[in-house]
């Protein structure tokens, strides 16, 4: 049994573990000195991390930094809810926000305030949001996708994976909330495909209405 499904099944002993990683309230979502000092200040002496960034990194999820990959002045990088996966070469843009389970293959740009959010609050109007349990809801940008300024991408309210398919161009200020086919560009709030690559007239065309 894994010590994951071992901590599922003992939810005393998984409580107490947790006290030891996170801080009390009001800060109990970040995490306490001696795990920043273990496990994120030294990731800020890696090439490509801004020193002004926001690393929000559990031990018991992934953060993965590709190679020649850049984490912008700013951004602000959360994997409390699932992995934050950055393949290679991906720019973030100033002041991006990043919300695991999220993963950025090759080449996919971010511009500046792009945030991913990869978790949902609840939405029962009986307690108070933080107090309900949060729900995952991972996204997935394909390979060279670009993200216009100021967009909101958020993951599904079922779970299921919000994939944006390869060379994907997203408009500034869009908000996703939809899968977008690959070779496409998708504008407004919220995001509708408004150009797709054609593959015969090598141009963008506009998409055929059905
Ligand atoms: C989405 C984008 C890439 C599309 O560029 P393009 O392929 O040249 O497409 P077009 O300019 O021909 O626009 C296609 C249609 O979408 C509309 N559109 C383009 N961008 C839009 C946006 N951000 N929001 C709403 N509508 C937009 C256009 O008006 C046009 O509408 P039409 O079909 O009625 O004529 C571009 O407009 C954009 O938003 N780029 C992001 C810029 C940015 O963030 N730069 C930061 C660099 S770090």
């Amino acid at each position: 049994m894994s010590v994951r499904a071992y901590l599922k099944n003992n939810p005393a002993l998984k409580k107490i573990i947790l006290s030891f990683i996170f801080r009390r309230k009001p800060y109990q979502a970040r995490v306490r000195w001696y795990i920043w000092v273990w496990h994120i200040f030294p990731r800020y002496f890696r090439r490509g991390i801004d020193w002004s960034s926001r690393l929000d990194l559990v031990p018991f999820h992934k953060f993965i930094l590709g190679k020649y990959s850049r984490i912008e002045k700013n951004v602000v990088i959360n994997n409390g809810m699932g992995d934050v996966i950055i393949h290679d070469e991906v720019h973030t843009g100033i002041g991006c926000v990043l919300i695991g389970p999220i993963t950025l293959h090759k080449h996919v740009g971010l511009s500046q305030y792009v945030r991913i959010l990869g978790m949902h609050h609840g939405s029962d109007v009986l307690s108070p949001h933080h107090h309900q349990p949060t729900q995952a809801a991972p996204v997935i940008l394909e390979e060279d996708v670009f993200v216009g300024t100021g967009s909101v991408i958020m993951g599904k309210k079922n779970g299921e994976p919000l994939v944006i398919g390869k060379y994907a161009r997203i408009g500034a200020n869009a908000v996703v909330m939809n899968d977008i086919p690959p070779y496409s560009v998708a504008v407004g709030n919220p995001a509708k495909v408004v150009r797709v690559w054609d593959f015969e007239k090598n141009t963008w065309v506009k998409p055929t209405v059905n």
